[in-house]
């Protein structure tokens, strides 16, 4: 994608300029209001970290609005040697009179998880309040305010269940595209993009995916159908199809994930599901563990009968092990997914397991294809530059100016027609890669 300070006016430079200061402020603030809480639980330390953590977050904004070098990281944390030798990459990408990398003139993706990786670190710095995830209230908001959606699509869910053995092929390849386009608008509800405003999903989205299908750019749901309905058909009896999802936001997103995967057991698509998400809190709305199990058992005491369903039948899952939740630290550095087999083998071999991986959101799909300005029409094959540790599938509305594999002649006819169509997270797409 480039450095976001040499084009200005690009959402790159946008971001950094605008939406990053803003996220700060909003990470500040809230430090400042939960106050009497840390007092109540830590005493006059906890008032002290409170303070610690809002000054260095303060030196992070002031750092990043004034352009100042990116400077190593100093906590010992899991993965500040992987963090500090990458930016000393950085630094030789550089020449010498460049001096050192900076927020305006080093590459957007890395600027941006540099960002929230410092964060992270301000609040490690500040015990005894270091295990706060000061995005948690947002993602916890999100949630509530979807409710109703969330209410449809459990009853949906349920309801489907129970007559999803009579359903014949055609009937189930429906549902599974329903349900596939459900957990691709779910993404639209990250909070990154708006500067960490609440997006939820307040109208039921079950009623909207006919109106939204022109906006797919890219649609493999045949390709994904036809991958899985075969392993179905081939499967020997005791065998393991199993599909790992690369999750993105908690809040709605993670429910409409939650869905597809229940979906894809019932249906015996898949037989075991592998979930991924970050180990600490990123990009504001992304799932961590503790994000995963607090919405299933907010869906467990639910008043209603069809959610509360949910959330039984997927503690269940996790317990007998056909669910697992894993995480690793790689989903957290900025490296893109074409390094994975050298930074991170063991998850790049772990992956190589699974019968199919969806890649869920905006920040993998920049990260599957290096986030780099490539033609509109490259073949997403060639963008992954190597990385193709099984099939795999991006689910991802665009909210970065990065696309490949479209039709010659169809990005240039967006951007006459609506020159912002790769940011505003208004067009989605199912791009796949794998065997024919
Ligand atoms: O592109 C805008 C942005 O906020 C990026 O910062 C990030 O790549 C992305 O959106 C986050 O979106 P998602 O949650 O879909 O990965
Ligand atoms: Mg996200």
């Amino acid at each position: 994608m480039g450095d976001p300070g040499s084009i200005p006016g690009s959402f790159a430079y946008l971001t950094v300029k605008d939406r990053s200061p803003q996220i700060l402020t909003k990470a500040i603030d809230t430090l400042h209001r939960h106050k009497s809480e840390f007092f109540e639980k830590h005493g006059e330390k906890g008032l002290e970290a409170e303070k610690k953590a809002i000054s260095l977050l303060s030196k992070l904004r002031n750092e990043l609005q004034t352009d100042k070098p990116i400077v190593p990281l100093v906590e010992k944390f899991v993965d500040t040697d992987i963090w500090n030798q990458y930016l000393e990459y950085q630094q030789s990408l550089l020449n010498e009179s460049d001096g050192k990398p900076r927020w305006f003139l080093s590459p957007w993706l890395f600027v941006e998880c540099y960002m929230y990786r410092r964060i992270h670190e301000a609040i490690i710095q500040s015990p005894p309040i270091d295990d706060f995830d000061i995005f948690k209230e947002l993602k916890d908001q999100n949630f509530f305010e979807s409710q109703e959606s969330v209410i449809a699509l459990c009853t949906h869910l349920q309801e489907l269940r129970k007559t999803i053995e009579d359903l014949d092929e055609n009937q189930l390849k429906n549902e599974f595209f329903k349900i596939l386009q459900i957990s691709l608008w779910g993404n639209k509800c990250d909070l990154s993009l708006s500067g960490g405003e609440h997006i939820s999903q307040k109208t039921n989205i079950m009623n909207s995916l006919e109106d939204l299908k022109p906006f797919i750019l890219v649609n493999d749901m045949d390709r994904l159908w036809s991958l899985l309905s075969n392993y179905k058909k081939t499967r020997e009896k005791e065998s393991v199809t199993r599909v790992d999802i690369v999750l993105d936001n908690s809040g709605f997103e993670l429910i409409t994930d939650l869905v597809l995967a229940e979906f894809l057991l019932s249906s015996k698509l898949a037989t075991k599901i592998h979930f991924y998400g970050k180990t600490i809190p990123w990009f504001v709305s992304d799932t961590t563990l503790h994000d995963f199990n607090w919405i299933i058992k907010q869906l467990k005491h639910s008043n209603n009968k069809w959610v509360s369903q949910c959330g039984v039948d997927w503690e269940d899952h996790i317990k007998t092990g056909r669910w697992v939740y894993l995480d690793h630290i790689f989903w957290t550095l900025p490296h893109d997914f074409s390094t994975m087999s050298q930074v991170a083998p063991d998850l790049h071999a772990a992956l190589q397991k699974a019968h199919l991986i969806f890649f869920k959101g905006d920040l993998n799909y920049r990260k599957l294809t290096g986030d780099r300005r490539w033609e509109f029409t490259i073949p997403f094959h060639e963008a992954l530059s190597g990385f193709h540790p099984a099939p795999l599938c991006s689910i991802r509305t665009l909210k970065a100016e990065v696309q490949v594999g479209l039709q010659p002649g169809q990005g240039e006819q967006l951007t006459a027609s609506e020159p912002n169509w790769l940011t505003t997270g208004k067009y989605g797409v199912f791009q796949f890669d794998g065997p024919l």
